[in-house]
């Protein structure tokens, strides 16, 4: 099976894309944690996406489609694979369906910008393994650090309220769009984003179903 994640940021894509990972065996691909990787190892590419990263911007189109061609050509997505966070434009999605590439279906996570900046502000990542929690939904056991492999957790940067702020604007201009695009297609099924992750999940794989 071949899907698309789309919400806002902080809606849960990168929750729900490790439970539907684990239902269906096919691999999760965040575009952000590609790009977090690159800025890590200090590749060019990485060097110039952190700029766009850190403001909240999005990174062109052109450095994006290329790290996902890469990815897309490994063994494993034969498969199927779940993209998260891309497309975010509709030229991106434009691309993905020239590459021939026949997506499913697309989820698309609906939360309140209210509810996001109390997600975003208190989620925490490891630094090692990049396992995602939240101070108050999801807390590590102890706070500070993983409980998969026993790094620091840490703050985003772009999880800071300004550059919330910024994201939330980047994505009703520049990624709301991809819900109509989707919704003429057929294939744009909408899962509401609950208080709680287990809720949201259930959703999430009933929607499979549909
Ligand atoms: P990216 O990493 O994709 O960030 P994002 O879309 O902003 O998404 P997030 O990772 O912040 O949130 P999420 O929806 O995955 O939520 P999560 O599950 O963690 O992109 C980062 C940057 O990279 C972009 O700003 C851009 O610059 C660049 N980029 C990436 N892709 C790009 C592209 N295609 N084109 C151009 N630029 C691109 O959940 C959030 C928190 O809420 C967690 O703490 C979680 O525990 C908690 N939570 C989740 N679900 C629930 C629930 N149901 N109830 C309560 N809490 C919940």
């Amino acid at each position: 099976m071949k899907l698309i994640l789309l919400g806002a940021p902080g809606a849960g894509k990168g929750t729900q894309a490790e439970v539907i990972c684990n239902a269906l065996n096919i691999p999760a691909i965040s575009t952000g944690n590609l790009l977090r990787e690159a800025v890590k190892n200090g590749t060019a590419l990485g060097m110039e996406a952190k700029t766009y990263m850190d403001g909240g911007k999005l990174v062109p189109d052109e450095i994006v489609i290329n790290i996902l061609k890469e990815r897309l050509a490994q063994d494993d997505c034969q498969a199927g694979f779940i993209l998260d966070g891309f497309p975010r434009t509709v030229p991106q999605a434009e691309t993905l369906s020239q590459m021939g590439v026949e997506i499913d279906k697309v989820l698309d996570i609906e939360v309140p910008d209210e509810k996001i900046m109390q997600r975003l502000s208190g989620r925490r990542v490891c630094e090692g393994c990049g396992a995602s929690y939240h101070l108050d939904y999801k807390p590590s056991k102890v706070e500070g650090v993983c409980d998969k492999c026993g790094a620091k957790t840490v703050q985003r940067k772009d999880d800071h309220p300004d550059t919330i702020k910024e994201r939330l604007q980047v994505y009703h201009a520049q990624t709301e769009p991809l819900k109509d695009y989707y919704q003429q297609t057929g294939k744009l099924v909408v899962v509401e984003g609950q208080e709680e992750v287990a809720e949201t999940s259930a959703l999430t794989l009933k929607a499979l179903e549909a």
